[in-house]
C-alpha cells in the first residue's frame, strides 16, 4: 500500500477563520496533540506575519518531536529569511514557498506579468533550497492557472528545488473530476530526476474539499492538506478527520495507508473546538455530535439487531468513548493529571495546580464532571493569559417597563472596572455594561448558547463573536458556567479583552 502524508494546517489556514485567533499556548496543546494524532508535517504558521506567528512556530519547532514543522513565505527573500529563523530548532524543518499564478491574481493582486511570475519563482524556491533540504512550492489558485502555464510553474519550482508541489484550490472552486484530472496531467507532464510529492489543498466553497482531495489521492497525490473539523477560510479546508477515516473505511478502493491513530480523533477536534471557538455542526461527519445517533425506529431496530446495518463508522475507532470514567468530587490530583493527558493537554508543574483548584470548585457543585466539562476547564486555563480580563462579578434585576438592568465588574491584573447600564433584556443590559467598561461599540455577530453535557445539572456554553466596526477584526470567546447569564457576560469579557489586545499591539 502507498503512504499518504498528512499535512495540518489547523494553526495557519485554519487560524484564517473569521473569528479565531490562537495565542501561543493554544497552538502548543494543538499541535502536540496533531503530533499524538500522527500528522507527518504541521503548517505552524506564517513567520513573517507577526511576531506572535513568530514566536509560536519558534515554540512548535522546539516542542515537536516527530513531525516535521512547516512556516509559510510568501516569494519574498524577507519571508523566507523570516521562516528560516523561526524554523532553526525544528527537528525536521520545511518551508512552503507560494505565489498566485491565475490570470485573475497576477493582473490584479500581484501586477505582475507571467514572466515576472516564473522568474520570481525560480529566484525564491532556490534561494529557499539554500536554506532548507525540504521545500514545497503552491501556485496559489492552481485551479483558476490556465494549465500549461501552471506545468510551467511548476516546473520551474521543481527545477530550482521544490521537491513537494502543492496544488491548491484555493477559492473552492473545482470538482472531483476535474481536480483529479488536473493531478494525473502534471505528474505524466513534470520532468525531474527525484521523487516528487504532489499534495492537495481544497477548500469547501462548494462543499467539495473532502471529495476533491480524495479526487486528487486517486489520480497520485501523496499527501493531503487540510485542518481539523475544516476550519478555515470562509467555508473552510478540507476536514483531516473525513480524509482519515474515508481512506480507512474504503482501504480496499483506496489501497492507501496514513500514520493517523484514529482513536486519537475526536480528541483532537475537541481541542480545537474548543481553543478555536469554533463548535462542531451537529451533523458533522465523522466527529458531529449526531454521527453515531440513529433516530428513526427502523435505523434503531437494525442497528440492535447488527450496528452494519447502519454504522460504517463505530464510534470507538474515533475514540468516541461512552465507557470514559468521569471525574468526580473524590477524585485525587494524579487521576486529574491522568485524565487531562488522555485528553490531549501537556500542562506545566504551575499550570496544574491552578486547573486542579478549579477542578475542586466545580466538583463540589457537580457531582459527575465529564470529558466535556473538563476540556472546557483547560481550555479556559490554557486561553487566559496573565493579563487577560475577567469577569468577578455580575448583578442582574428586573428594572421597569421591561427594561433590566446590569451591575458588572472585570478585573485585569491589580484593576478592577465597575459599569452598570440597562437593556431590553438580560443581556443586552450586561453587555452594555460591558462595552462601558472596554469603552468600546462592537457588533455582536453571533450568539450561541448549548449545554455541555446532558443531564439538569448541565453546564450552559455560550459561543459569541463580536466584529470591531473600524478594522472588521472578528474575535470568538467562550463563556462556561452553570449560570446562563454568567456564561454570557464571561463570553463576551473574553472576546473583548483579546479585542482591546489585539488594537493595543496594533497601535505600537
Ligand atoms: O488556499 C491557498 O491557496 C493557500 C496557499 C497559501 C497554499 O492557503
Ligand atoms: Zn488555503
Amino acid at each position: 500500500m502507498r503512504k499518504i502524508q498528512f499535512f495540518d494546517t489547523t494553526l495557519r489556514d485554519g487560524e484564517q477563520t473569521p473569528g479565531v485567533n490562537f495565542n501561543t499556548k493554544e497552538k502548543v496543546q494543538i499541535a502536540l496533540q496533531l503530533e499524538k494524532w500522527g500528522i507527518d508535517t504541521i503548517e505552524a504558521g506564517f513567520p513573517i506575519a507577526s511576531i506572535g506567528d513568530f514566536e509560536a512556530v519558534q515554540a512548535i519547532a522546539q516542542a515537536a518531536s516527530q513531525m516535521t514543522v512547516a512556516g509559510l513565505a510568501r516569494c519574498q527573500k524577507k519571508d523566507i529569511d523570516r521562516a528560516y529563523e523561526a524554523l532553526k530548532a525544528a527537528r525536521y524543518p520545511q518551508i512552503h514557498v507560494f505565489l498566485a499564478t491565475s490570470d485573475v491574481h497576477m493582473k490584479y493582486k500581484l501586477k505582475m506579468t507571467p514572466a515576472e511570475v516564473l522568474a520570481a519563482i525560480k529566484e525564491h524556491v532556490s534561494y529557499a533550497a539554500t536554506l532548507f533540504e525540504k521545500v514545497q512550492f503552491s501556485p496559489e489558485d492552481a485551479t483558476r492557472t490556465r494549465k500549461t502555464f501552471l506545468l510551467e510553474a511548476v516546473q520551474t519550482a521543481i527545477d530550482a528545488g521544490a521537491t513537494i508541489i502543492n496544488i491548491p484550490d484555493t477559492v473552492g472552486y473545482s470538482n472531483p473530476t476535474e481536480y483529479g484530472k488536473l493531478f494525473a496531467y502534471l505528474i505524466d507532464n513534470i520532468k525531474s530526476d527525484q521523487e516528487i510529492i504532489f499534495s492537495s489543498h481544497c477548500h469547501d466553497d462548494l462543499g467539495m474539499a473532502t471529495a476533491n482531495a480524495l479526487a486528487a489521492i486517486e489520480n497520485g497525490a501523496n499527501r493531503v492538506e487540510g485542518t481539523v473539523n475544516g476550519i478555515g477560510e470562509r467555508a473552510g479546508n478540507t476536514a483531516l478527520e473525513e480524509i482519515a477515516v474515508a481512506l480507512h473505511i474504503r482501504k480496499e478502493y483506496y489501497q492507501a495507508a496514513t500514520s493517523i491513530r484514529l482513536a486519537e480523533t475526536k480528541r483532537t477536534s475537541d481541542i480545537v473546538a474548543r481553543l478555536s471557538g469554533v463548535a462542531v455542526p451537529r451533523n458533522k461527519a465523522v466527529i458531529g455530535a449526531n454521527a453515531f445517533a440513529h433516530e428513526s425506529g427502523i435505523h434503531q431496530d437494525g442497528v440492535l439487531k447488527n450496528p452494519e446495518t447502519y454504522e460504517i463508522i463505530t464510534p470507538q475507532l474515533v475514540g468516541v468513548e461512552n465507557n470514559s470514567l468521569p471525574l468526580g468530587k473524590l477524585s485525587g490530583r494524579h487521576a486529574f493529571v491522568t485524565k487531562l493527558q488522555e485528553l490531549g493537554y501537556r500542562l506545566s508543574e504551575e499550570e496544574i495546580k491552578p486547573a486542579f483548584q478549579r477542578f475542586k470548585a466545580l466538583a463540589d457543585k457537580k457531582k459527575q464532571i465529564t470529558d466535556q466539562d473538563l476540556l472546557a476547564l483547560l481550555a479556559d486555563e490554557v486561553r487566559s493569559e496573565a493579563d487577560s480580563a475577567h469577569l468577578t462579578g455580575l448583578q442582574v434585576q428586573y428594572v421597569s417597563c421591561g427594561r433590566q438592568g446590569a451591575i458588572v465588574s472585570v478585573a485585569q491584573g491589580e484593576t478592577t472596572r465597575v459599569a452598570s447600564a440597562v437593556g431590553s433584556g438580560s443581556i443586552q443590559a450586561i453587555y452594555n455594561a460591558i462595552d462601558d467598561i472596554f469603552q468600546q461599540q462592537p457588533t455582536l455577530v453571533s450568539y450561541e448558547i448549548n449545554a455541555l453535557s446532558g443531564g439538569e445539572d448541565a453546564q450552559a456554553e455560550v459561543h459569541i463573536s463580536i466584529e470591531c466596526p473600524e478594522t472588521k477584526r472578528r474575535i470568538n470567546g467562550i463563556g462556561v458556567d452553570f449560570d446562563v447569564l454568567e456564561a454570557s457576560a464571561k463570553a463576551y469579557v473574553q472576546a473583548s479583552s483579546f479585542l482591546k489586545k489585539e488594537a493595543a499591539q496594533s497601535d505600537d
